[in-house]
């Protein structure tokens, strides 16, 4: 059988933005308006998506994606989420092509470290060089509107969040509108983000199960699941590219 994989900036190739969302949706489950939303924003810079296309007799499909987005937190920083392969390909490599692929983009752009959480694939990660590590929050492109200071106070506030994980720079906000694929904000001028501690969450109802997997591991994570302890937030440092 002739098969012919080909990895691909998607901003680059709309034309697999359906395929995309649809291979995402199947794990994710997000209207489909609002995905393409937030793949939409994929550029040169961050946030991208990467995807994977597998063209095997012929026949063309998205079989694999990630997105690099910026992070705020540590130095030269940026954090992959959304990563996915197609289920019946699984366990062929494909995975680890797709982070090799996100971790290659993001070193060309001068990212020295990746981090990103995980609520059930510490050993996959770690399988691929990732160790624990303090989490970093993910403003996307809202952190050109805050001054530094503010970003300063936002990733020290929240370190006492997330009392079981090593020692913390930052913790996850609630998600940025222009990452995670919510609506688009009636006016994205009107950005607003207060630094005091937010209200308790309500209690969980008890459960001896690890919470289900949610978008891209990200942020969602922390408010559907309402207890950071039970991501488990990674990173890695980077290759540097070596200039020919
Ligand atoms: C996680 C995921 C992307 C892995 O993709 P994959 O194509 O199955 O992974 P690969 O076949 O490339 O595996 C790469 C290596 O990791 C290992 N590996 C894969 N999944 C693993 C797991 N759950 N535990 C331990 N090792 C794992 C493989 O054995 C392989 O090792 P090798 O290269 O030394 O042979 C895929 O399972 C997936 O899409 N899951 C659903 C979405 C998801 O959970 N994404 C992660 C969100 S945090």
């Amino acid at each position: 059988m002739e098969s012919n994989l080909q990895v691909l900036l998607l901003h680059n190739q709309e034309k697999y933005l359906d395929g995309t969302a649809d291979l995402i949706n199947t794990y994710w489950s997000r209207s489909k308006a609002a995905r393409l939303w937030t793949l939409e924003k994929s550029c040169d810079k961050l946030p991208c998506s990467i995807i994977l296309v597998l063209t095997e007799n012929g026949k063309e499909e998205v079989i694999g994606h990630s997105r690099v987005v910026e992070a705020q937190g540590a130095d030269n920083a940026c954090y992959v989420e959304t990563v996915v392969v197609k289920s019946d390909l699984r366990g062929r490599g494909f995975g680890r092509r797709l982070m090799e692929e996100s971790e290659k983009f993001a070193s060309c752009k001068g990212y020295k470290q990746m981090f990103l959480n995980t609520i059930d694939k510490e050993k996959f990660y770690s399988h691929l060089g990732y160790t624990e590590s303090h989490p970093v929050i993910t403003l996307g492109a809202n952190a050109s509107k805050l001054p530094q200071h503010m970003i300063d106070k936002l990733t020290q506030t929240t370190t006492r969040c997330t009392p079981s994980l090593p020692p913390p720079t930052a913790t996850a906000l609630p998600p940025p509108s222009n990452t995670v694929g919510a609506p688009p904000h009636p006016n994205p001028n009107d950005f607003t983000i207060t630094t005091a501690a937010p209200p308790p969450p309500p209690p969980l109802p008890p459960t001896s199960k690890k919470c289900q997997p949610t978008e891209g591991c990200n942020t969602h994570v922390m408010e559907l699941c309402c207890d950071p302890s039970k991501v488990t937030w990674m990173r890695k440092d980077l290759i540097p590219k070596v200039s020919s």
